[in-house]
């Protein structure tokens, strides 16, 4: 699928109901959103997908966020966007990207593995902990972190 991907300008409102399909927390969202830098997947003048990718510690980075409208997934955006931050964090001399996902995501663990990610821990009950409501995903209560890495 043909798009284009850009920041969003500073001027421009953030696209909050694709940030909210990943990541239902609003309060998170708003945490996050000013310390990073928020990418759009466009498709002609329509954001089809977001991603935020935020630094951490030294060194590293981490996208906090990725979404893409339902009507455009499994057409290669979410790929896209992901690759086009591993080019945008090495420029920024990132050694570590990293990502985190739901334990019930299994489209996005095999996405992130399929971007090149490699599991690196459980950061166990962190929904639970971090989330007020309950989030359901395949059928399961989504309580669980799985941290992925990539050495860039
Ligand atoms: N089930 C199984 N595999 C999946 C999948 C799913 N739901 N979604 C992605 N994949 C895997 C597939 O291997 C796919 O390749 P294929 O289509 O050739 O089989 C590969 O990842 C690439 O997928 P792509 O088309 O680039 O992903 P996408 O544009 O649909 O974006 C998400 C993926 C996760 C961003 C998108 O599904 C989404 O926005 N989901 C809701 C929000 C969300 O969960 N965000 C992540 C929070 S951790």
């Amino acid at each position: 699928m043909e798009i284009t991907i850009r920041e969003l300008q500073t001027d421009e409102q953030a696209p909050y109901a694709l940030l909210l399909l990943a990541d239902p927390s609003l309060k998170l969202v708003n945490e996050y959103l000013p310390r990073g830098i928020c990418f759009l997947a466009m498709y002609q003048k329509e954001i089809a997908g977001v991603l935020v990718l935020v630094p951490t510690r030294p060194e590293t980075r981490e996208i906090v966020n990725i979404a893409v409208k339902e009507e455009f997934q499994r057409k290669g955006i979410g790929k896209q966007l992901i690759h086009f931050a591993i080019h945008k964090a090495r420029e920024m001399h990132t050694k570590t990207l990293e990502i985190g996902t739901g334990n019930p995501g299994v489209g996005q663990l095999l996405l992130y593995q399929k971007c090149g990610f490699r599991i690196t821990g459980v950061d166990q009950d962190f929904f639970v902990r971090h989330y007020k409501e309950e989030i359901y995903e395949n059928g399961i209560q989504c309580r669980d972190m799985i941290r992925l890495s990539m050495d860039i």
